[in-house]
């Protein structure tokens, strides 16, 4: 018997590669070579399904080019904004994502940069690294200490709450702000705020957990950043889309932010050259996800929701 092709655009875990093309006529990418549009639909002739990442367009030109024979987008990412979901839709085409699986390790991200934004962890490794360390000094390099502070989470999802759990451990205020509130067996005693005054007055750390997208676009510019108190840590393991970067920069400047952690960029992987001669905002490279588990489990759940389709079912994990 035939098996059903599937596409699958980068490099992904050799476990999940294995399954892939046990289970398929699986077209791999071995280079791991960045896949553009154009060269997506090409790949994808005579396929069934296609299993793609974050950093490939999806977009609504990519999807009406997609040979007929596709039923099934599988995004190797909890994040679906890089895919047009409406024309997938009206291709009849199904989505799906990766939730669940990666809200520990994304969290645990999240911790990593308020840690290593407030207590200047980048700027230290950098010292010693350039062997421009002299030795202990007691005002050397003060950061600000991050336990029993309040920390505003903005979108208190799966991942959001996933990191008010853990800042809980720092003995953090959580205060959050969402479309709804959320019911008391996942609220656990954090504040909810209903307008962004309020909630961004709370936020002495302030983490971006909410989808990106045009909703979100630039949530967090010059007008919301006057609000949050001065000296306030930022960081952001959700989108970058989520920031104006102009606005950022210049409220680090001014120290109206007094650090930043940013794992995500709006245009990845370019960063905006204002972050870069900025010694107050640790830069990571997407890390959000990046564990051996985890990076298995997405890959695993991606599969289940092609093969699910695939055999006429409904995943769990489809989004459209
Ligand atoms: C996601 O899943 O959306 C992340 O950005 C990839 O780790």
């Amino acid at each position: 018997m035939t098996r059903p092709v599937l596409l699958v655009t980068r490099r992904l875990p050799p476990a999940v590669e294995a399954r892939a093309r046990r289970d398929y006529d699986a077209r791999l990418n071995p280079d791991d070579a960045p896949r553009t549009g154009d060269g997506i639909v090409g790949l994808a002739q005579g396929a069934s399904a296609i299993l793609c990442c974050p950093a490939e367009r999806m977009d609504a030109r990519t999807i009406a080019d997609l040979p007929d024979s596709v039923r099934v987008i599988a995004t190797f990412s909890v994040g679906y904004d890089h895919v047009a979901v409406e024309a997938a839709k009206a291709r009849g085409i199904a989505v799906c994502n990766t939730p669940d699986v990666l809200s520990v390790a994304t969290a645990e991200t999240v911790m990593l940069l308020i840690l290593a934004a407030a207590r200047r962890a980048g700027e230290g490794e950098r010292l010693v690294r350039a062997g421009r360390w002299d030795g202990w000094a007691p005002t050397q390099l003060l950061g600000t200490q991050v336990s029993g502070r309040r920390l505003g989470i903005f979108g208190m999802g799966r991942i959001g709450r996933e990191v008010a759990r853990m800042a809980r451990a720092f003995g953090m205020a959580i205060h959050y702000r969402d479309q709804v509130r959320l019911p008391p067996d996942l609220e656990q005693g954090a504040t909810f705020h209903e307008n962004d005054e309020s909630f961004l007055a709370a936020s002495q750390v302030l983490s971006l957990n909410a989808p990106g997208g045009e909703g979100t676009r630039r949530w967090l510019n010059a007008a919301r950043i006057a609000l949050l108190p001065g000296g306030a840590v930022v960081v952001n393991a959700a989108r970058g889309t989520l920031v104006d970067d102009a606005a950022l920069i210049a409220a680090l400047r001014s120290g109206q932010v007094g650090f930043a952690g940013l794992d995500v960029f709006a245009e990845e992987p370019k960063v905006d050259p204002g972050y870069l001669a900025l010694e107050n905002v640790v830069l990571l490279p997407h890390l959000g996800s990046a564990t051996t588990e985890t990076r298995d489990a997405m890959g695993f759940l991606a599969l289940d929701g092609i093969d699910a389709v695939l055999a006429g079912r409904r995943p769990g994990n489809r989004v459209a």
